[in-house]
């Protein structure tokens, strides 16, 4: 098994399987040289590594059932349980935040773990219950789970991942344990808030006083995508012993890298490659979910623009054609451009709000390298 280590960091890294066993990452060692390049699929990797034995143990105590579905979406193993064949299991950036988070708190990325493990968690939950909401078939280029194994399957194989998240915060040891998981709780709620105002979106009407606000999108995703991303850099300051300004512009700074990641998220929905991205591609146009681009190309008044609200308003579903005609008017429109921009924006305002405590030098280093990767990621 081989872990990525030389991919840039702007573009998309390797898909090599990753199976609960481990092993073969990129270490962080402190004799390395300052000056060695880091890129962004290497300290994923590293950190993947780094927390999958305690993300493989807390799964086994899931029912036999619900950890097999668990895995499935990781890629970790087949249905039915047989060893997975070369799956992908994610990019891990939410365990990968906590645990960058404690080292630029100056602790061991270890002291993070727990941490680490309970936002996988979470993340896994709410893409099982996410992928039966948006009616989305293909997830980390495998069946999503309620494809695979049913809807009703896979809501509860999301609930018990719900539950085990909270238990694995609940039990670690130590004084901050009360504090994070307070935290995990309100992301949660958060989170799931977050989902409902998402879904509520898509019956509203594209445009007119009703229409859904630029600002609006910006709230929803800083719920349902920032809050996560928030509380994973959060949880990392906090087990890794950072006085509270710091844990708070931790959170800050993963609160907008999440509205950035999201805004990402609805470019590849549009223009990203299924055979990369392991996602649909046009499911959010066709099931006219308001995404950043769509929303930032329906703010002109042009006549593309209004040629893209009439396609949205009708009522008959948008077949291939359609939406590759949607997407071509979006980006006539300027919602790629936009898109980005909002990106970048939210990017340099994570970047501040870093700058703004006291960071470890290699970790700040670390974090910005994947900061620049979501900008121009393809997975
Ligand atoms: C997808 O998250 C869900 C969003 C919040 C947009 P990721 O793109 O991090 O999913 P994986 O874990 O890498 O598959
Ligand atoms: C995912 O949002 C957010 C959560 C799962 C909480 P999306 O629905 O936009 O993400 P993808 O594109 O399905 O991964
Ligand atoms: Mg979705
Ligand atoms: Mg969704």
């Amino acid at each position: 098994m081989t872990s990525p280590t030389t991919v840039p960091a702007d573009t998309a890294y390797d898909t090599t399987p990753h199976g609960p066993s481990g092993g073969g990452g990129a270490a962080r060692t402190d004799t390395a040289s300052p000056e060695a390049p880091v890129t962004a699929a290497g300290i994923l990797a590293r950190c993947r590594d780094l927390v999958r034995p305690s993300l493989a143990a807390a799964m086994e105590r899931l029912h036999p059932w619900l950890g097999e579905m668990a895995a499935f979406s990781l890629g970790w193993c087949e249905v039915g349980g047989g060893p997975a064949d070369g799956s992908y299991e994610g990019k891990g950036l939410r365990q990968a935040l906590a645990v960058l988070c404690a080292e630029a708190a100056e602790a061991p990325g270890e002291s993070a773990v727990a941490g680490a493990v309970a936002v996988e968690l979470v993340h896994t939950f709410s893409l099982l219950h996410d992928d039966i909401m948006d009616g989305d078939g293909t997830r980390r280029q495998r069946e999503t789970v309620w494809k695979a194994y049913g809807t009703g399957p896979a809501v509860l194989a999301g609930d018990a991942l719900f539950a085990l998240a909270v238990q694995t915060l609940a039990e670690v040891p130590g004084p901050h344990t009360a504090a994070a998981v307070c935290r995990l709780s309100e992301t949660l709620s958060g989170l799931v808030r977050g989902q409902a105002e998402d879904l509520l979106f898509a019956a509203r009407p594209w445009t007119g006083p009703e229409a859904v606000r630029m600002d609006e999108y910006r709230a929803m995703a800083e719920l349902k995508t920032g809050t996560l991303l928030g509380c994973a850099a959060a949880l990392g300051g906090l087990l890794g012993g950072a006085p509270t300004p710091t844990v708070t512009a931790l959170d800050q700074a993963g609160r907008h890298l999440g509205v950035a990641f999201q805004a990402v998220d609805d470019l590849l929905g549009i223009w990203g490659d299924p055979a990369v991205t392991g996602k649909p591609v046009h499911s959010d146009l066709r099931q006219r979910k308001k995404t950043y681009p769509v929303l930032a190309a329906l703010a002109g008044n042009g006549p593309r623009t209004r040629e893209l609200a009439a396609l949205l308003n009708s009522p008959l579903p948008l077949d291939e054609a359609g939406a590759m005609r949607a997407a071509a008017l979006v980006e006539a429109c300027g919602g790629r451009t936009a898109t980005l921009d909002e990106a970048r924006r939210r990017l340099d305002a994570a970047r501040a709000c870093l700058r703004s405590v006291p960071l470890d030098p290699r970790a700040a280093r670390e974090m910005e390298v994947l900061i620049a990767f979501l900008l121009h990621r393809r997975v």
